[in-house]
């Protein structure tokens, strides 16, 4: 691919503002300045615009370690957007596929690839995610029982679709939960009708993907190719 058309689909930029990024010297092929717009890149070169590695232009895909406070939207009145820990190009192409709440922390998928995401979200696909969950209040002994048979959420038609939940310390009130349906704060509402209160909720896997106990809160890697195509 010519390196002009590389710019225009790596930064969004017209043909021209990429003759124009071209000759002030901004971009690197292999550490070397380039300022001719029909050179070649291939899979195998690095191209660098301002310091900052382009990668090759095709789907993104992307888990982050969301931390507390911030808010998977594009913009928010209040508080920070998740987008704002990524140091990519192109922010704006990106969505979340499938969002936490503000307060709610752990894995978010990210990506441009509406397709992939719609696998994850579509109530169809019966995709599972599971929550580290804490409670307020004990964790009594017919709650497994109860969300295995479907739980009755206000103002929904329909019972919730069997949940396996299991005990990690019942002093700490603390228990892992697997769902497979994304309604609007969906766990915090199941425990809410079985009268208790969600304090803490921390996602810990979507599918098949479990979010890299490498992370700290704020970090964030590309996807492998592995669990990119788990998503099916
Ligand atoms: N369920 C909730 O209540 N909140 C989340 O953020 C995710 C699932």
């Amino acid at each position: 691919m010519r390196l002009d058309k590389f710019l225009c689909e790596t930064l969004g930029v017209t043909r021209r503002e990429a003759t124009i990024l071209l000759r002030r010297g901004e971009v690197t092929v292999d550490d070397k300045v380039i300022k001719v717009a029909s050179v070649k890149v291939t899979e195998a070169s690095r191209v660098e615009w301002q310091e900052r590695h382009l990668p090759m232009p095709g789907p993104r895909y992307f888990m982050l370690n969301k931390p507390d406070g911030f808010v998977c939207s594009h913009e928010d009145n209040t508080n920070p957007t998740a987008f704002a820990l990524l140091d990519e190009v192109n922010i704006d192409k990106l969505h979340f596929a499938g969002r936490l709440d503000v307060d709610t922390t752990g894995l978010v998928l990210i990506t441009d690839d509406g397709q992939w995401s719609h696998k994850i979200t579509s109530p169809k696909r019966k995709c599972q995610k599971t929550y580290r969950v804490w409670l307020e209040n004990r964790i009594e002994d017919d709650y497994a029982e109860q969300l295995e048979a479907g739980i009755q959420l206000r103002s929904e038609k329909d019972l919730t679709l069997p949940a396996k939940m299991e005990v990690v310390d019942l002093s700490q009130n603390e228990l892992l939960l697997t769902i497979s349906e994304g309604k609007y704060h969906q766990v915090k509402r199941m425990f809410a009708a079985l009268g208790n209160k969600v304090e803490r909720l921390h996602r810990e896997s979507i599918g098949a993907i479990i979010l890299d106990d490498g992370l700290e809160p704020g970090e964030y890697r590309s996807l492998t190719a592995d669990e990119i195509e788990s998503i099916h």
